[in-house]
């Protein structure tokens, strides 16, 4: 029998599936709006013209619409609001955060603890978990994370920084800062972050971070960044105290856009923290503040301070001047302004 292209082809054995997805994405990108012939494709893959419509067909499945027009080839008309992985990578830019394992579900317990047990069995840093909808979403101080269907990103990433546990909080702030910096550049909005890791948007929360760590004795054996974002959520499914973007703005934004920023934003800033260490990012981080020089009330395990916020300081703990005038240091827990 006469072995054609056709038959044993790289799509079935070097490439996963997602790959081929996230490649064909990635044509259907640069050409936006333009027909891409099935050969073009294939001969730039090294797969057949079949794989190619194969595969076109299981994007049909997964919610995209592709348009297919004899001589002329493929056109994406539109793609499902989805967080598939091959969805995220096409286009990531960046060089660790996602860009090898993402696992997507279409809903889960809690992405951290599906990224904890990940990370406890050896996967590397970047490894990203990503799911539509939550179940038991963790918030912090042993709350719960709403985390309906369709219009929030529910995301955990695995890092491994080998840091000393007290830097921990810095590196939650600093993935704070990269996804406040992006939520203004898209909205136009002024997001603040309400330390240690909400972003508001006029009081209310439209972002938490939740990092959970597997620590020895003094230095951090992984860490769970879990990033909840109230995207396209409507008002009537979130919690009175929180937003969601399409809220604020009233635009739709595109989850899968914003979860790359959110990579690549954070991942950024990462880097300039394990070179540099915090001191480079304290500054944007204090600028962004949205309780500095405010009188607030902080609530941490059974106590509970009363104060100014004066500093964030070098390892990112919350600098309060008490009303007896004393200085005291705080690394975590719930703030509540009390006036101007
Ligand atoms: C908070 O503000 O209390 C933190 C909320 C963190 C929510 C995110 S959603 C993705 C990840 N998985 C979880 O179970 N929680 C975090």
């Amino acid at each position: 029998m006469k072995m054609g292209k056709a038959s044993v082809t790289i799509c079935d054995y070097l490439m996963t599936g997602n790959d081929i997805k996230k490649k064909i994405l990635g044509f259907f990108r640069k050409n936006a709006g333009n027909y891409v012939s099935g050969e073009e494709m294939g001969n730039a893959l090294g797969v057949s013209r079949a794989c190619v419509w194969k595969y076109i067909n299981k994007l049909r499945d997964d919610g995209h619409v592709v348009d297919a027009v004899p001589r002329l080839g493929y056109r994406l008309k539109s793609a499902p609001d989805k967080l598939f992985g091959y969805e995220i990578k096409t286009g990531l830019k960046t060089r660790v955060m996602g860009k090898k394992e993402i696992y997507y579900h279409e809903s889960i317990g809690s992405t951290n603890d599906l990224a904890y047990k990940l990370a406890e069995v050896g996967k590397g840093e970047g490894t990203l978990v990503v799911a539509e909808s939550q179940s038991r979403g963790k918030g912090r101080m042993g709350r719960s994370w709403v985390s309906p269907k369709g219009g929030g990103i529910y995301m955990s990433l695995i890092l491994r920084p080998d840091v000393e546990t007290d830097e921990v909080p810095s590196i939650t702030l600093i993935a704070a800062k990269s996804i406040t910096r992006i939520i203004n550049k898209i909205t136009g909005i002024d997001a603040k972050i309400k330390w240690p890791n909400d972003i508001v948007i006029d009081g209310k929360k439209v972002c938490g971070i939740l990092t959970e760590i597997k620590a020895h004795p003094d230095r951090a054996d992984f860490l769970i960044l879990g990033i909840g974002i109230n995207v396209n959520t409507p008002a009537e499914k979130l919690p009175p105290a929180g937003t969601s973007l399409k809220n604020e703005t009233h635009f739709f934004v595109n989850r899968a856009q914003l979860l790359r920023d959110t990579l690549e934003g954070f991942e950024k800033d990462y880097y300039v923290f394990k070179k540099e260490g915090f001191s480079s990012l304290r500054e944007e981080c204090k600028k962004l503040s949205l309780i500095l020089k405010k009188k607030v009330k902080i609530t941490e395990h059974h106590r509970t301070i009363r104060g100014t916020a004066v500093d964030i300081d070098e390892k990112g703990a919350l600098i309060i001047k008490d009303e007896k005038g004393a200085l005291r240091r705080v690394f975590s827990g719930d703030v509540t302004m009390i006036g101007t």
